[in-house]
């Protein structure tokens, strides 16, 4: 009697995972995870650190499914789906983005061969993100197959300890989206943009307001008055709305790097600006670097409806897998119900030259987009300047990720865009990449007030909050007519939300030595406010 065509399929199917669970799997098959092919820019090495210094390792888990991770945040975040604002709680996303069971049993079997104690290794997400602590350099460096040495960044001196390259083993690879800190270098420090970078090149300059009262009205024959609360209130059309939840509804400001806000300073504008809000107030979260923001916003019960970001590195500098990671967070933060604004960078369509080394070695332009602002899961926000009409500003970042595909809510605009183009600048950017920005609004010669004074600053860092706080008033009035917030707005943005928008027409984004992307009808990369 011969095989039946089952029985064959039944030993295959049987006779791997058997071998799989009999034997180990050989920990020292390691494929590389992430390597850079020379020290990144504005780092210099150091050399081995002192005997004895140990690291702290976040070792981060792919979801079981990460199809239904993304489906879950369409589902809520889509107006035409009938689990719209059906956000998920803390405990369902950690639900749907933990790992395999058998995976976690597998990556303790590696950490056990390594030596680490159990008693070193804590879980957090539902088990998606492991944080091993104090591991020595010796240990760090079998774990990964990495050179842990210590980095300083030329201009701020700050000192790291980064691995130019790691790896982790084939049995393991697929399940490990990134390790921190590994290869990634670029801290909130370096990556900060430039808000003060002006569109004549006066880069960094603060311009101190003359003597006398700023103009706060729309009929000045300047080219660019000041912008002010009720210059925008007014252009936008939010100066009639009277916020009736601000008991629920929170607006979260991220602020890295020392920079926090003034309380003496903000009342002061307040009380000449909006003297009808010198109330408002603000909780000052302590500086952060990103992935410990993420993570402490992630384990909160409840997360601001609206958040606006002003901070970003070229998508270059961020190693693929660390970029994928954060990004997903902001998919958490999204199922969680939070709109999040992000700066699409001062830049144009990039700094500089732009010209990299092909493997032929030739040099190409490449435009340069901006992380996170490429990420499809937050809005990205470009910049505007006049009004009537209004005109893309040409330092508005934008263009196309090199790392994440156009998202399906970009399905309609984009392609038209693109088509439109044809062929110009066709090797200078992803074409099937997610097009930055998704809305565009004022960004030039803004009023604030620092010690007292009253400047202007200019830049996407003030686009940005500008949007978040249009956003929150949308979701102010969402919670009070008893509603969910809106959450992550794209979907909602590229569809219905279409026709709030007023369609920039003009104006273009120059950078990388090119005229940059120009403004039309439809989606482009200027983009609509
Ligand atoms: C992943 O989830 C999707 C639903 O979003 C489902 O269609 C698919 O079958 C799942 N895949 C696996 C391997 O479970
Ligand atoms: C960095 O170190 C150099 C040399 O010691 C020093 O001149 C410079 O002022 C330092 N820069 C900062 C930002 O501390």
């Amino acid at each position: 009697m011969g095989f039946s065509p089952l029985s064959v399929l039944l030993i295959f199917a049987i006779g791997p995972l058997r071998c799989f669970a009999t034997f180990a799997p050989r920990w020292d098959d390691v494929q590389a995870k992430h390597t850079w092919s020379s020290i990144p820019e504005n780092w210099q090495n150091l050399g081995h650190p002192p005997a004895g210094t140990t690291v702290d390792l976040h070792v981060a888990l792919k979801a079981q499914n990460e199809t239904a991770l993304i489906d879950a945040l369409h589902e809520v975040s889509n107006p035409g789906n009938p689990k719209y604002g059906a956000h998920l709680s803390r405990e369902q996303v950690a639900e749907l983005a933990a790992p395999a069971p058998d995976v976690l049993q597998l990556v303790g079997t590696w950490l056990k061969h390594h030596g680490v104690p159990s008693s070193t290794i804590a879980t957090k997400h539902g088990g998606s993100w492991l944080t091993l602590t104090g591991v020595p350099v010796s240990r760090a460096n079998e774990l990964l197959s990495a050179s842990y040495q210590l980095y300083q960044h030329i201009g701020t001196n700050e000192t790291v300890l980064r691995t130019l390259s790691y790896g982790l083993p084939t049995a393991l690879i697929t399940h490990v989206q990134t390790v921190a800190p590994t290869t990634h270098f670029g801290s909130p420090r370096t990556s900060r943009q430039k808000p003060l970078m002006r569109p004549d090149g006066a880069a960094g300059v603060q311009t101190k307001v003359p003597a006398g009262e700023p103009r706060t009205v729309l009929t000045g024959r300047d080219e660019s008055p000041p912008v002010t609360p009720s210059f925008l209130r007014r252009l936008y059309k939010t100066s009639r709305y009277v916020p009736f939840a601000a008991d629920r509804n929170m607006l979260g400001v991220v602020g890295f790097l020392d920079q926090y806000p003034s309380p003496d300073d903000l009342t002061l504008f307040m009380n000449q600006y909006r003297s009808d809000a010198t109330s408002a107030t603000f909780k000052v979260v302590p500086d952060d670097p990103f992935v410990n923001w993420l993570d402490y916003v992630l384990v909160q019960e409840k997360v601001p409806q609206t958040i606006s970001i002003n901070y970003g590195a070229e998508e270059y500098k961020v190693p693929p897998d660390h970029a994928g990671f954060v990004c997903n967070l902001f998919a958490w933060l999204g199922m969680r119900g939070a709109s999040v604004l992000l700066s699409s960078g001062d830049d144009g369509v990039g700094l500089g030259s732009c010209l990299f080394t092909d493997g032929y070695g030739n040099s190409r332009v490449k435009f340069v987009p901006t992380f996170p602002s490429t990420c499809p899961w937050i809005t990205s926000v470009g910049a505007t300047t006049g009004y009537y009409p209004e005109v893309a500003a040409s330092l508005s970042g934008g263009g196309f990720s090199v790392y994440f595909p156009r998202p399906p809510y970009q399905n309609q605009g984009v392609p038209d865009f693109l088509r439109n183009l044809g062929s110009q600048y066709s090797d200078f950017y992803n074409p099937g990449g997610c097009g930055v920005p998704d809305i565009s609004l004022q960004a030039i010669n803004y009023l604030y007030v620092l010690n007292k004074q009253p400047w202007t600053m200019t830049g996407t860092s003030c686009s940005t909050p500008t949007a978040a706080g249009i956003i929150s008033l949308l979701n102010d009035y969402m919670i009070s007519t008893g509603r969910r917030p809106l959450g992550f707005l794209n979907f909602w943005l590229y569809g219905r939300g279409l026709s709030g928008l007023n369609d920039i027409t003009s104006g273009s984004n120059p950078g990388c030595k090119t005229d940059g992307f120009s403004a039309v009808p439809g989606w482009d990369p200027v983009r609509p406010a």
